[in-house]
């Protein structure tokens, strides 16, 4: 029987707390005819992670151990399955490994149609940071939300891995963002290019008429009640009948985790015209991460790092992500 060739790699033999996570040797996965391997030089941390960690999604990933933890990567092609035609061994490339993960690693099979060539102007680190928050924030505002320049749009949770690509992605798409974050990340937001900051510990962004005065009192002329064409809750802290009153009539609540309330909201809307609640599912694309690319690379786009830790200390880095208080995002460097 051969073996493959080992490599160190970050995985988990039981569901558990972050002592769970087992920092080892493992052999190095083979790959199918569509796959690549890719030499991984850096991930990031998502809280899916920690919640697959914690076996909250155990329904989808079972029992069968040991699971290799991580779904972004950015590194370089080593090898390529015969039907792979658009990357070649050599390549610097970013992207997404598939469900439930294996990112954690030193070497990841990424299938092709979820890879794109990593930005020329990002660190390794930087271009990990990416895939999977700004996809999600992406296919949030331009797939479901159907984003138009002019429009406002509100983002709750603007300083976290999702939120902070979303400020940017709405700028891009032309529309005037309103950030909800706290009071120490009001300028982060602001600098990510969000036009008014609400911050969430002094005022309740969903309460209309007092939203809307704290809007105008942020260095422009008072606004006559702002109502939002999108409000993107990055954080699922809110709600569709919560955010009602401070939507346009065809105005849009999208958010990211299926509680059941929203499950609901998404179900009874889907019959009727006006406000709408949508749930993003992320499906990761080499097309929207070369469009991801690009906009890293006009600089438009780019990926903050609050804090880098080395592939042998995922736990800590697992631990800070579950505080809830990342600004941007947790680099892995491999
Ligand atoms: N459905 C999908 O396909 C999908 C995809 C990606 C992510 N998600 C989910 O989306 C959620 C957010 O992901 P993420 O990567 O952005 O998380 P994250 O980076 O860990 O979010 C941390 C940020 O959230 C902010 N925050 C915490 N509580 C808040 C509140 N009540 N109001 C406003 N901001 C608050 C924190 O800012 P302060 O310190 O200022 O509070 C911090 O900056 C997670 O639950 C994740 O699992 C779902």
């Amino acid at each position: 029987m051969t073996m493959n060739k080992l490599m160190k790699a970050v995985f988990i033999e039981s569901y558990g707390s972050p002592k769970v996570l087992k920092y080892a040797e493992i052999e190095q996965p083979a790959i199918a005819s569509n796959q690549l391997l890719v030499k991984v030089l850096a991930s990031s941390v998502n809280p899916i992670d920690w919640k697959l960690r914690k076996g909250m999604l155990k329904v989808l990933s079972g029992n069968k151990f040991p699971i290799a933890l991580g779904f972004d990567i950015s590194g370089e092609v080593v090898a390529v399955g015969e039907k792979v035609s658009t990357f070649k061994t050599g390549d610097s490339v970013y992207g997404m490994v598939a469900f439930p993960g294996g990112a954690y690693a030193e070497y990841a099979v990424v299938e092709e149609r979820s890879l794109a060539l990593k930005p020329d102007n990002t660190t390794y680190e930087e271009a990990a940071a990416i895939p999977l928050a700004a996809m999600t924030a992406l296919q949030s505002l331009r797939n479901l939300g159907k984003i138009q320049k002019g429009q406002k749009v509100l983002i709750n949770g603007a300083s976290g891995g999702v939120g902070s690509f979303a400020v940017q992605i709405a700028k891009v798409f032309g529309a005037e963002v309103t950030a909800v974050c706290s009071t120490k990340n009001l300028e982060f937001v602001k600098s990510l290019g969000a036009d008014r900051a609400i911050d969430y510990t002094k005022q309740d962004f969903t309460d209309f008429r007092a939203t809307s005065k704290m809007a105008g009192a942020d260095s422009r002329p008072p606004q006559a009640l702002i109502k939002y064409d999108i409000v993107f809750d990055a954080v699922a802290s809110s709600s569709l009948s919560r955010c009602k009153n401070i939507l346009r009539p065809q105005g849009i609540y999208i958010t990211t985790l299926p509680i059941p309330g929203a499950i609901l909201d998404i179900f009874l809307t889907s019959f009727w015209a006006g406000k709408k609640a949508k749930l993003i599912v992320l499906k990761a694309t080499g097309v929207d991460l070369a469009y991801l690319k690009e906009l890293s690379e006009a600089g438009k786009l780019k990926a903050i790092i609050d804090k880098t830790y080395p592939l042998a200390e995922v736990a800590a880095a697992h631990e800070y992500s579950e505080l809830g208080r990342t600004v941007g995002k947790i680099a892995i460097a491999i």
